[in-house]
């Protein structure tokens, strides 16, 4: 899967980094970045439920 943040959209309510560390982090601005944005990992789909505003992208 690849996984993307739309880091306009992105709120920093940091759902995502809860639902699934191994795949999203927090940088300095407090947005979420994919630190794996190929991965195999099934929470990056959960993260997508999550986030309130639609950031993230998987495909
Ligand atoms: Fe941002 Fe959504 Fe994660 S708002 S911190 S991408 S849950």
């Amino acid at each position: 899967m690849k996984v993307s943040v739309d880091e306009e959209k992105c709120i920093g309510c940091g759902a995502c980094v809860s639902v699934c560390p191994d795949v999203f982090e927090m940088n300095d601005d407090g947005k979420s970045v994919a630190k794996e944005s190929e991965t195999d990992k099934d929470c990056a789909k959960e993260a997508v439920d999550v986030c309130p505003v639609d950031a993230i992208e998987v495909e």
